[in-house]
């Protein structure tokens, strides 16, 4: 499906860095539709494209036959600069070029309870879940944490369409901390787990969930951070097993972004470390790990990494391409 032409219906401020944006057809056409945990990519005039996860709270409506708008939730990053400002900065009027729905989060992987825990931002595709899921009338429970409630997008909105199911956790209040130990403990074995937020929440989410018994596959997630340069970063060499070439990785650039420069054809998605689709294996070399998606035996065992986000700590890695 070809790009879209998107105006800016409204935009305005929720709580201090998150503004609500909805998005119209420049041309008034209806939109194409989707379904809970879907994202769009919209394309930034200096390069480059961010996902933004379409927000529905409205558990009467149908989104998967079209809509008129698409709603997001757009966070100003801390450095707030590039991408993160550009979005934050869009105005009533203004038009952005925009790839249609995709869903590599969705919740209709199974009918059992689904349990939703969102993280401050990440909270944009687990509402949409929760109206879907009400909509099917299918069993689940809402996990919301964020470090402040003034801080937190949506409360209202989804309090009012979940009712019960929803469970708000703040990091300033007294003995109001989520509880991720004990929150998969108290689950039932046959619930599946969506995750929606920061890195550490992801993987404090999925590691205690494997330890209650959690299958892998019962354990869903999307990471609601981009992975930054770290302080420290070095370059370093990847060969190609295949042809013997050598390419080298300066701080500031993944791997994927140099192998395509030099011509090398790879298969990628999310590039952030959550899909698992650039998953390589490693011949030779010690990765250093930054995804979230390889478990901590996976990660430990250096066999395979994800070459969108992840380095090395050795000077050279031979990748299976
Ligand atoms: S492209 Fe998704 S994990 Fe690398």
């Amino acid at each position: 499906m070809s790009h879209l032409r998107l105006k800016v219906l409204e935009a305005e401020p929720i709580t201090a860095r998150i503004r609500s944006v909805v998005l119209v057809a420049e041309d008034g056409s209806s939109l194409p539709g989707y379904t809970a945990g879907a994202h769009i990519r919209i394309q930034l005039p200096a390069g480059g494209e961010r996902h933004y996860s379409l927000i529905n709270t409205d558990s009467t409506t149908d989104t998967t036959r079209g809509v008129q708008s698409y709603r997001l939730g757009i966070l100003l990053e801390e450095a707030g600069t590039g991408g993160s400002r550009y979005m934050h900065d869009l105005a009533v009027g203004d038009v952005i070029t925009v790839a249609p729905p995709k869903n590599d989060f969705s919740v209709a992987t199974h009918d059992g309870p689904a349990i939703l825990i969102a993280g401050g931002i990440g909270v944009t595709p687990i509402v949409a879940m929760a109206a879907e899921l009400k909509r099917a009338d299918r069993p689940f429970e809402f996990h919301y944490s964020g470090r402040s409630r003034t801080l937190m997008a949506f409360v209202e909105d989804i309090s009012e369409a979940c009712g019960d199911a929803l469970r708000v956790y703040c990091d300033d209040e007294d003995g109001n901390c989520i509880d991720l130990e004990r929150l998969t403990k108290s689950l039932a074995t046959d619930a599946h787990i969506y995750v929606c937020g920061p890195r550490g929440m992801i993987e404090a989410a999925r590691e205690r969930a494997l330890a209650q018994g959690f299958a892998k596959e019962c354990i869903h997630f999307e990471l609601f951070e981009r992975v930054e340069e770290q302080a420290g970063d070095k370059p370093f060499e990847v060969e190609i097993s295949s042809t013997g070439q050598i390419f080298t990785v300066p701080p500031g650039k993944t791997i994927i972004e140099i192998l395509e420069e030099g011509g090398v054809d790879l298969i990628y998605d999310c590039q952030r470390g959550d899909c698992g689709i650039c998953q390589t294996t490693v011949i030779k070399g010690i990765p250093d790990h930054r995804d979230v998606i390889l478990t901590d035996d996976e990660r430990a065992s250096n066999d395979v990494m994800q070459i969108c986000v992840s380095r090395a700590l050795s000077p050279k890695l031979v990748l299976d391409l």
